[in-house]
């Protein structure tokens, strides 16, 4: 990864720790549920195999929450702890924690924390 890829990555990761604790009033009127239904639809139309998705940048879980309530298995990731940290609590009970900032939703994340790069 080159230089300038950790120095993007370093201030997603500042920018997203302090807008955490708004994400999800700032974004509440962006129709994440409709968005997503659409995505479902779309997906179902094209015949996607099995019931399995990954979220990658999952935020606090706008899109996915709305995937695990039309029956998809999530697994999840995102560069800020913070961000996800809401995520788990936004799916909770279903959520739960696989690695400070990944996660696995509902079907099972490893007993033991694990780094992203292993979850299966
Ligand atoms: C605009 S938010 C979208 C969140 C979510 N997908 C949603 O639909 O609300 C962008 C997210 O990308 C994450 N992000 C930015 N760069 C990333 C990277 N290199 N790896 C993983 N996540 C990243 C941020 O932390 C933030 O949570």
């Amino acid at each position: 990864m080159s230089q300038g890829t950790h120095a993007l990555e370093g201030s997603a990761l500042a920018a997203y720790e302090a807008f955490a604790p708004f994400y999800d009033r700032y974004t509440a009127d962006h129709g994440h549920d409709e968005w997503m239904a659409d995505v479902d639809a779309i997906l179902r139309g094209y015949g996607a195999p099995g019931d399995r998705l990954l979220d990658v940048a999952c935020g606090t879980g706008k899109s996915f929450v709305p995937m695990l309530a039309r029956g998809w298995r999530v697994t999840a990731c995102d560069i800020s702890p913070a961000m996800v940290e809401r995520g788990v609590r936004s799916s909770a009970p279903a959520g739960r924690f696989a690695s400070q900032t990944c996660a696995t939703f509902p079907g099972g994340a490893p007993s033991t924390p694990q780094p992203a790069s292993t979850i299966p």
